[in-house]
Order: structure tokens, then C-alpha cells, then sequence
């Protein structure tokens, strides 16, 4: 019901972004590791390849994914320039580094780390003073899929989290849809309910911006995806590719990234 013609054109234009998240996972060595390891297995010119590592491994992952098609993403950031914030990485420690993008707003960093809308607001901006694309995280809980508040839940994160953003700014965000019951569970949300809400998110940006906004900006899902699951959902109009958590740090990464092999 939140399809509309022009997402449909749109799809044709938008290049996938499939990007993996690795969470707390693999020390700076590791990285470097596995960074070697997929390399050749994610190579695929019609996608874009985002690895977002722990703040500690970034710098070894920038230098390890030169002349790649491989852009380095942070997991997070603070949305003040610098100060007195033990603890907390500036985005302009990000750009020194060459990180490109950043996660914000994850539900595990909302879940155990007091993020809230506010803040991943406050972060979508400042990443933005800085040239850093955001991964906007939004996602519901088992309990309210089932009370039937899906789509009024991420309306609000998505509105939330794109106050005082502008269009221009806006079309090139990556918003990664993630139902957090299907978050490291292997419960994949069905092609259906991940494509009703990836619409319902651009049927949003369409409201608050304009059609042409909401043909241009990204919309990945997550949660339990995998080499099996990825070409049906990847397939779907308002999928624009994937957040991708356990099976990123896997060869199978590397199928994922190839689905349309
Ligand atoms: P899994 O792919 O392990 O379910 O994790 C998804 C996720 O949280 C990506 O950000």
C-alpha cells in the first residue's frame, strides 16, 4: 500500500550498497585478516561495499582496503567536535582517517548504550558537516510488530532522525531497515514485510522532502541476512541492498555482495 510509481523508476537508478557490519568482532590484526581474505570476494562494480569495523581497527582497515572497491565505515560516532568526552571518536578523527561512512543509530547501540532519537539526529547531522554518509538505523521489537505499530514506529525514527536535514543531504543517506527480532536470531523478516517497510520508509522521506528525494535515497534491510536470503530481498523494489551482521565476517560475505551473479 506505500508503493508509488516513481519508486519504481527509481529503483532502476540507485546502486545497491551492501555493508557489513562486524559489530564487536576481530582485533586489528584479524581485520587485516579477513580484509585480505574477502577482498577478492567482493569484488562486484555494480555494488557499492561498505566494511564498518570497531573504532580501533579502522585506521589498519583503511590502509588494507586501498585500491579497492572496499569503502571503511565506522560503527559509530559523537556528535561533538572534540572535548571532553572520554571515550567518544569525533567525526573529524573519522575523515583524518579516510572513513567514509558510519553506522548510527544501531539497535544495539540504542538498546545498551542510551542512544535515542535525539542523538541519532544530532549524529546524522554532524556526520554530514563532515562529508560522512550515515547508516541511519531504524528498526521495531517483536512486541511491536505484534501490537501492529510497525510502520508508525520507524515513521517517527525516520522523521526523528532526519529533523533539519536537507534534500540534498538527505538523498544520499543510507537508511538500513533492521526488525531487531531479526537481528542475530537467523529469523529473517519475510521479502514482504521487509519490502512494506522499506516502502513505508520512502513513502515517509517522499512526505517530509519530495518524490525525487525519495527515488534517490538508499534503503538497506538487515537482520539475518545471508547468501541464501539476499537475492529475493535484494530483488525487492525498495531494497537497495543490505546491513549485514554475523555473515560479514564470513566468505560468505562475498556471495552476499554477488547476489546478482
Ligand atoms: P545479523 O546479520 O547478524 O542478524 O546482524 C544484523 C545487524 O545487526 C547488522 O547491523
Amino acid at each position: 500500500m506505500y508503493q508509488i510509481g516513481i519508486q519504481k523508476r527509481g529503483s532502476m537508478s540507485r546502486k545497491k550498497i551492501i555493508a557489513g557490519n562486524w559489530k564487536m568482532n576481530k582485533t586489528p590484526s584479524e581485520t587485516v585478516q579477513l580484509i585480505e581474505e574477502l577482498k577478492p570476494l567482493v569484488k562486484n562494480d555494480e555494488v557499492d561495499v561498505v566494511f564498518c569495523v570497531p573504532a580501533i581497527s579502522l585506521g589498519v582497515a583503511v590502509e588494507t582496503a586501498k585500491g579497492t572497491n572496499i569503502s571503511i565505515g565506522a560503527e559509530n560516532m559523537f556528535y561533538e567536535e572534540s572535548g571532553a568526552y572520554t571515550g567518544e571518536i569525533a567525526p573529524g578523527m573519522l575523515t583524518d582517517l579516510g572513513v567514509k561512512y558510519v553506522i548510527i543509530g544501531h539497535s544495539e547501540r540504542r538498546e545498551y548504550f542510551a542512544e535515542t532519537d535525539e542523538t541519532v539526529n544530532k549524529k546524522v547531522l554532524k556526520a554530514y558537516e563532515h562529508g560522512i554518509t550515515p547508516i541511519i538505523c531504524c528498526g521495531e521489537s517483536l512486541k511491536q510488530r505484534e501490537q501492529g505499530i510497525t510502520i508508525d514506529w520507524i515513521r517517527q525514527q525516520v522523521k526523528i532522525a532526519f529533523l533539519n536535514v536537507t534534500a540534498d543531504q538527505a538523498k544520499t543517506a543510507v537508511i538500513a531497515y533492521e526488525p531487531i527480532w531479526a537481528i542475530g536470531t537467523g529469523k529473517v523478516a519475510t521479502t514482504e514485510q521487509a519490502q512494506e517497510v522499506c516502502a513505508a520508509i520512502r513513502a515517509c522521506i517522499g512526505e517530509i522532502y519530495d518524490a525525487k528525494t525519495a527515488a534517490e535515497i538508499r534503503i538497506q534491510y538487515g537482520g539475518s541476512v545471508s547468501a541464501a536470503s539476499a537475492p529475493e530481498l535484494f530483488a525487492q523494489p525498495d531494497i537497495d541492498g543490505g546491513l549485514v551482521g554475523g555473515a560479514s565476517l564470513k566468505p560468505d560475505f562475498g556471495k552476499i555482495v554477488n547476489y546478482n551473479k
